[in-house]
């Protein structure tokens, strides 16, 4: 399994945070952001990864991370020129990938979970992540039936649709590249990873399920705030 971090964009939403930084550098409590779904994925067992980067901030990360041996791991970076989309990741990792599995991150994404089990009994389709939050219409939302399967999945839906949010860790097989080739740009210009999820959701071969610990998105003030609470908390007990 290879593991891919996405921290491109702009963040704009955190302006003037972001005004001479990345997003995902920025502290949460003693770290930089992308420290936490580094270490996600390492406690995974992943070792081969692949960083999406912002033109502007690439030299930062390579300072950061370097080639990742101080982690036990091999890092290798990609540079995403304009923020296209979740998708876009898997067309651009395409070749890093080669005909392994992957397990995508969010660079602002902080879980407290341990993904390890889950990865290792990873065979094929998609699998990807739920939580139940008081502002779904912030995310990619999935709607499950009595059983609990998944039977929508919508981005950023206009009308309550379900509180179960889609968290950003996403495992698939090695289709998903050339899934995501075939999505069209969405009204806010992205390739959505919604239509990834939908595409092995269609074909009876997505697995929702729910993230058991505490999950933040840091990509707002608030969420950047509370993530640091949170990872004080952690770290002084
Ligand atoms: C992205 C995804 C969304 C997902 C979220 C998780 O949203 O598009 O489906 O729920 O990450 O953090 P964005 O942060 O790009 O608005």
């Amino acid at each position: 399994m290879k593991g891919i971090i996405l921290s491109g964009g702009t963040g704009t939403r955190l302006y003037p945070l972001t005004k001479v930084t990345s997003k995902q550098l920025l502290p949460v409590y003693n770290r930089p952001m992308i420290m936490y779904p580094l270490d996600t994925l390492l406690k995974a067992g992943i070792n081969e990864i692949l960083i999406i980067v912002s033109p502007e901030h690439a030299e930062d990360y390579g300072k950061l991370l370097g080639d990742g041996g101080e982690f036990g791991c091999r890092i290798v970076y990609k540079v995403q020129d304009k923020p296209e989309g979740l998708a876009q990741a898997f067309i651009l990792g395409q070749e890093f990938i080669g005909n392994d599995s992957v397990c995508m991150i969010l660079g602002d994404n902080i879980f407290e979970d341990d993904f390890s089990g889950v990865i290792k009994n990873f065979k094929s389709g998609g699998q990807v992540f739920a939580k139940a939050v008081t502002d779904p219409e912030r995310f990619g939302v999935v709607k499950f039936n009595d059983k609990m399967q998944a039977v929508k999945i919508e981005e950023k839906p206009k009308e309550f649709l379900s509180n179960f949010a889609i968290t950003g860790l996403y495992i698939y097989d090695n289709r998903v590249a050339e899934v995501a080739k075939q999505v069209k740009p969405s009204a806010r210009g992205e390739l959505e990873i919604t239509e990834l999820h939908n595409w092995y959701l269609t074909r009876g071969e997505l697995k929702v399920d729910l993230v058991k610990g505490e999950w933040v998105d840091a990509g707002t003030f608030e969420s950047l705030f509370h993530a640091g609470e949170l990872m004080r908390r952690k770290a002084t007990g």
